[in-house]
């Protein structure tokens, strides 16, 4: 059967990973989170010693790139080979180099068809990824589009909560550097035609994940 795919594209700290995966459980989906695979590639990158800046290094690192995720939202994992990186993927040195990989168009396609290959192998009824490009390049043709977004604002006080050892100053800096660094490569601040925009600005988490579950019964039942 045809599983139902759910594309939900959003910017750092829009709390697009933890709803996603929430809204996952709810509706008996598998999870994909996109933005893990950058990371994971980041930090293969990292661990063979390859500049990340070299694009032709990094697309040579390709064909070696064994990465695994789990999709079951109550299994998540990222591996590297033998490599449980589920951690380390989310450490800052991963983090400020991940956005010179997302821009390699040749490691854009490379992991598109991973992501594509993911989502239709689901044993579950329907798949909702998550990233940047999914409901434009990746699942343009999802049976439902959305985009999660929310102030720059909350998305900073978010990411700080998320990381208290961090400096309020720091984190957010960060996060609008790497806002910059990943706009250049999708436009994930607006909605593409036929996107469905939820602002979780004044949302709990409850009540946004209340909200994208409803958008998403609404177009598939
Ligand atoms: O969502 P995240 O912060 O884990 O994403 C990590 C990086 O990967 C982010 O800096 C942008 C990039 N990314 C992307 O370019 N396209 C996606 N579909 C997902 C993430």
């Amino acid at each position: 059967m045809t599983p139902i795919v759910v594309a939900l594209d959003g910017p750092a700290g829009s709390g697009k990973s933890s709803v996603s995966k929430a809204v996952a459980r709810r509706l008996g989906f598998s999870y994909l989170d996109t933005g893990a695979a950058y990371r994971a590639l980041a930090w293969h990158v990292l661990n063979e010693g390859i500049d990340a800046s070299d694009e032709a290094s990094v697309i040579e690192s390709l064909p070696t790139f064994a990465y695994s995720i789990g999709t079951d939202p109550d299994d998540y994992f990222v591996r590297v080979g033998e490599h449980d990186i589920t951690d380390a993927i989310r450490e800052p040195r991963v983090t400020g180099v991940v956005s010179l990989i997302a821009r390699v168009p040749a490691v854009r396609v490379h992991l598109n068809n991973l992501f594509r290959a993911t989502m239709q192998s689901t044993p579950k009824p329907g798949v909702i990824a998550e990233g940047r490009d999914i409901t434009t390049v990746v699942a343009a043709d999802a049976n439902v589009r959305i985009l999660l977004t929310a102030s720059e604002e909350a998305r900073m006080a978010r990411r700080s909560a998320e990381l208290p050892t961090e400096s309020q100053a720091n984190t957010a800096s960060q996060l609008r550097a790497r806002d910059v660094a990943d706009s250049r490569v999708s436009d994930f601040m607006t909605a593409a035609d036929g996107v469905v925009t939820v602002d979780s600005t004044l949302l709990a988490y409850e009540e946004t994940i209340d909200a994208v579950v409803e958008v998403i019964t609404s177009r598939t039942s």
